[in-house]
């Protein structure tokens, strides 16, 4: 058995998620689910991340306190998790005690490591990255490349990291282990990043009060970033938990969006290395969803919340959608007419149809009991090439690909049933071979479409008579042509997803 420690970006609580955040989240969770599935240990982070500036000023904005506005917005998070039916084994909030002394442990060891030194920073500034920019990163003179909109010119006293003692030590990693970073397009952008040489950064704030007070100088807090990344660490035990903190680092996989691959790929894995402990095993990171080319933002009016698109939609669809259209690493754009589209082409057209139609001929031919599937079956040879396919496709973290070949024994599974026309036949053998086979597809497709779907799978599941549940099953094993068992009630019920407009 091996463990699959899988992280989400913990989302910053200046305002409510967006579809952006759910697609990040709903990637993460078909990965842990496709791992719990495999037997693999899984222990699936995700979270809010609850200090720094842009966070005070929302609370300013709104008339509360930082402590008050976070409470508020932190459940608003936990809430559209529960809505998107996200399996987090833990949920972190950097406000939480846990993190202060993980946060304060971690980077005491690195200042009494000597990598912490102290100076004065004068730098372009944009509050919705909190962000240091150059001057040569800006877009037209003075706008943040991100928001497109004005950097602030800060100066301060504070401690600075020394992350340009790391550059050779880092493009070690890089070169020791070349699949850390995905995909390779992002790696690169990493490696050419250090390449062209690494500053010192500055790690704390004396400007604001709002996060966690530097343990050797009091008038000093860490900036957001510094915290932030130490969550992957505060989950799994850090400082307190020796054993459980052994169990599960570095094995991680961190999955991230694009514009924050610099602090992933570059400052955490030198941070880890200047604390003395290895960087993180995996880095995947994403691209973004866009609303009519535009990032969907929290500083933009584009978002789209989740609770809007699921109550309409329904959850797995969704999921699905999120998962189906857009390649982990690509950007994609989100729209309610790809969403419709895909939704009427693959749930209610090639699964829906074939559950229904499955269901009402083996009503009218087979008395209601599925038949057992037939060894000898065209289907079985497909569904091998598509299990071997979709199992490659989630182990690779990519959904996409699994979901494609997955949809693709559908049709061929409603294309024989188009050829052979039981509904047409006289009760006997081959009417029974083609839906038992039939049967068996949907078992099987059950297990592969369940990190993307689980509620679909459940309900399929419990339809063909099939007992207990599709997350009980044991892959690849249970993956193996053959073991829908037949002699089943199949329950004929209303449309899975009824067509949309
Ligand atoms: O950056 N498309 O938080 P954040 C796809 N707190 N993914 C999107 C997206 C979009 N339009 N918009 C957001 C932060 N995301 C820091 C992270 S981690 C130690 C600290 C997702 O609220 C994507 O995963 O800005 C992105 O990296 C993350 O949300 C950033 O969320
Ligand atoms: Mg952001």
């Amino acid at each position: 058995m091996s463990r699959f420690y899988i992280t989400t970006p913990i989302y910053y609580v200046n305002d409510a998620p967006h579809v952006g955040h759910a697609y990040a989240t709903v990637n993460a969770d078909a990965l842990a689910r496709w791992h719990r599935l495999t037997g693999d240990e899984v222990f699936f982070l995700t979270g809010t991340d609850e200090h720094g500036q842009k966070v005070a000023r929302a609370a300013e904005t709104n008339g509360v306190t930082p402590q008050t506005w976070t409470d508020r917005l932190a459940p608003r998070f936990q809430g559209a998790w529960a809505d998107l039916a996200i399996s987090n084994d833990d949920f972190i909030r950097t406000t939480e005690p846990r993190h202060r002394r993980a946060v304060q442990q971690f980077l005491e060891r690195i200042y009494h490591n000597g990598w912490i030194t102290k100076g004065t920073y004068r730098g372009l500034y944009c509050v919705p990255c909190e962000q240091y920019y150059t001057e040569d990163e800006l877009v037209e003179g003075t706008l943040c490349p991100v928001h497109r909109r004005p950097v602030e010119l800060l100066e301060e006293e504070n401690y600075f990291f020394r992350l340009s003692a790391f550059e050779q030590r880092l493009l070690d990693w890089y070169a020791a282990n070349p699949d850390a970073i995905r995909p390779e397009s992002k790696r690169n952008e990493a490696l050419s990043f250090v390449r062209g040489g690494l500053k010192d950064i500055s790690i704390t704030r004396t400007s604001i009060d709002w996060g966690i007070p530097v343990p050797w100088d009091d008038r000093h807090v860490f900036y957001v970033w510094y915290d932030a990344l130490v969550n992957y660490l505060t989950a799994i035990g850090y400082g307190e938990d020796d054993d459980r903190f052994e169990a599960w680092w570095p094995a991680a996989h961190h999955l991230i969006g694009k514009e924050i691959i610099r602090f992933h790929c570059v400052w955490w894995p030198a941070m880890c290395m200047a604390a003395g402990i290895e960087p993180p095993a995996h880095i995947q990171v994403h691209g973004w969803l866009l609303v009519g080319g535009e990032k969907m933002s929290k500083s933009s009016l584009n978002q789209i919340a989740p609770g809007d698109l699921t109550a309409d939609y329904g959850v797995d669809p969704v999921r699905y959608h999120l998962l189906r259209d857009t390649p982990l690493g690509s950007d994609g754009e989100f729209s309610a007419e790809g969403m419709t589209a895909r939704y009427n082409a693959d749930l209610a057209n090639t699964l829906g149809n074939l559950v229904s139609r499955v269901a009402t001929v083996v009503g009218s031919k087979c008395g209601g009991i599925g038949p057992s599937p037939d060894p000898n079956s065209r289907l079985s040879a497909v569904a091998a090439a598509v299990v071997s396919e979709a199992v490659a496709g989630w182990e690779a973290g990519q959904p996409n690909l699994a979901l494609e070949a997955t949809w693709r024994l559908l049709r061929e599974t409603n294309a024989e049933l188009e050829a052979v026309e039981p509904w047409k036949a006289e009760p006997g053998p081959a009417v029974q071979a083609v839906l038992g086979s039939a049967l068996e597809v949907l078992r099987i497709v059950s297990l592969l479409a369940l990190p993307a779907i689980p509620a679909t799978a459940e309900e399929i599941w419990r339809r063909i008579g099939m007992d207990t549940s599709p997350a009980d099953a044991r892959l690849p094993a249970a993956l193996a042509w053959g073991a829908y068992p037949g002699s089943r009630p199949v329950l004929k019920e209303p449309p899975l997803f009824p067509r949309r407009k």
